[in-house]
């Protein structure tokens, strides 16, 4: 029996979880996603191209490994269908590499609306969410109120359609009375006709996905799963209510595949050598300066989503411990160490200083978030070209110092050190 290897992201998304997963697909059999929709967005970049992957595990782009859309993510079929026909156009065979979970939640037209709608009636306490319709499409699964991937090919898909379109459509009038879209484009009919074609496309990759994952297990097949977001976005784990509807850490990697906990093999925990976060929410290490717009444009720090900037600070060990407790990670990934050693100096937060307290216990308690300062331990930086090193040896002193008390720090190795955006650029020890 195999276990699956397992990629979350540590803080606020957007660590090159992507990356570290096209170097895993390497010799994978199945890359699997358990969570999330496509307000994911994982950049790979390979033989001179980038792709953004939004639902379709990243791990596909080996070319030999199947891509499995577990339970757990909410789909947009329309998303779904393009990035086929992308990859497709790019020249990868798709009919045998990907396998989508009979159980997995369909997103509709509607709760994109709503997801606009409800951060409109937010006002000056928006989430700042991608506007895909992700909260919208969790409440409908928890409500029992969803459309899951098997109910397209029911016999009452049109009659229970109609009637949430019709809910829906009342819902979004009441949230956004001015929403002139919600009239004309909630039409059940149209729906019905749209989605049914999409089913139709989709049907030859709809499946029993547990059993597919399982008995890939008992034929010692390697599987690595795809984090989506991250654990500072946790519905539960997450800085609350700044946060995604999905559970990104390992507990949601579980119910979002149907895999159980002994079958979790490593579990990786990637960071950026700095942190990032984009949308709103507490960032204690947040850098409002010409320091953090210089991290921005020398680490590129634009959603692959949204295309929003990013917000940028340094690195945060207090986060990154939680992150280490709270998925149980047995080893690191630490990509853009060639951004950070651009610096002159560079920062680590090791503490937070709560008026007079210091701490190195994190909670997502706002108002500790909001009041931490925090404590910074300072690093020699100009690591000079890096991109090239193949191994820890080889690079620079200050570069090991660094990631050396990274390791000491949370008490597990860095086994993967990024040194650019292209698939190569990467350090395996
Ligand atoms: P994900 O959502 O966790 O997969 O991360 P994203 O793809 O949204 O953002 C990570 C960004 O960093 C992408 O633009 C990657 O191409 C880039 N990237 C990843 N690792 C490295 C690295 O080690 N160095 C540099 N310079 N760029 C990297
Ligand atoms: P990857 O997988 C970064 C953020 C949004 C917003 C909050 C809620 O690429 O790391 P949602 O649309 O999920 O309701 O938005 O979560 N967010 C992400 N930020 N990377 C992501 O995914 C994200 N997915 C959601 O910006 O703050
Ligand atoms: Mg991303």
């Amino acid at each position: 029996m195999s276990k699956a290897d397992v990629v979350l992201g540590c803080f606020y998304g957007d660590e090159g979880k992507g990356k570290v997963i096209d170097y895993l697909a390497a010799d994978a059999d199945i890359a699997v996603r358990a969570t999330g929709g496509d307000n994911a967005g994982h950049t790979i970049k390979t033989n001179g191209v980038k792709y953004a992957m939004h639902l379709i595990p990243s791990g596909i782009l080996s070319g030999h490994t199947v891509g499995v859309i577990g339970n757990g993510v909410v789909l947009n079929p329309e998303v779904l269908l393009k990035e086929i026909d992308n990859l497709v156009s790019h020249g990868y065979e798709i009919k045998n590499h990907l396998k989508i979970s009979e159980k997995a939640h369909i997103i509709l037209p509607y709760h994109s609306m709503l997801d606009l709608a409800l951060e409109k009636a937010r006002k000056n306490l928006k989430i700042g969410t991608t506007g895909k319709g992700i909260g919208p499409a969790y409440c409908d699964k928890y409500e029992r109120s969803g459309l899951r991937a098997e109910d397209l090919y029911s016999d009452d898909f049109r009659e229970k359609l109609t009637a949430l379109v019709e809910h829906k459509k009342a819902l979004v009038e009441f949230y956004d009375p001015e929403n002139e879209d919600a009239k004309k484009l909630l039409d059940p009919e149209k729906i019905y006709e749209q989605y049914t074609a999409y089913a139709e496309k989709l049907k030859p990759y709809v499946c029993d996905t547990v059993t597919y994952l399982h008995k890939a297990m008992e034929e010692n097949k390697k599987i690595v799963v795809e984090g989506a977001q991250a654990t500072l976005l946790d519905i539960d784990f997450g800085s609350y209510p700044y946060v995604t509807s999905s559970n990104p850490t390992i507990g949601g990697i579980i119910t979002g595949t149907g895999m159980s906990s002994a079958d979790m093999g490593n579990v990786y925990g990637v960071i950026k050598a700095y942190s990032s976060r984009v949308g709103a929410g507490p960032f204690v290490t947040e850098l409002l300066d010409e320091t953090g717009d210089r991290i921005r444009e020398l680490g590129h720090e634009y959603g692959t989503t949204t295309g929003r900037p990013r917000r940028c600070g340094w690195l945060d060990l207090v986060t990154l411990k939680y992150a280490k407790r709270v998925n149980g990670l047995t080893a690191l990934a630490v990509n853009h160490l060639d951004t950070i050693g651009q610096f002159d100096r560079i920062k680590v937060c090791v503490a937070y200083d709560c008026d007079g307290k210091v701490t190195e216990d994190f909670s997502t308690n706002l108002k500790f978030l909001n009041s931490a300062k925090p404590v910074y331990r300072e690093f020699d930086g100009n690591f000079g070209e890096i991109s090239d090193c193949k191994t820890f040896e080889e690079l620079p002193e200050n570069a090991k110092a660094y990631i050396r008390f990274i390791e000491e720090y949370i008490g597990i190795p860095v086994k993967f050190i990024g040194t650019g955006a292209e698939r190569e650029a990467m350090i395996v020890r």
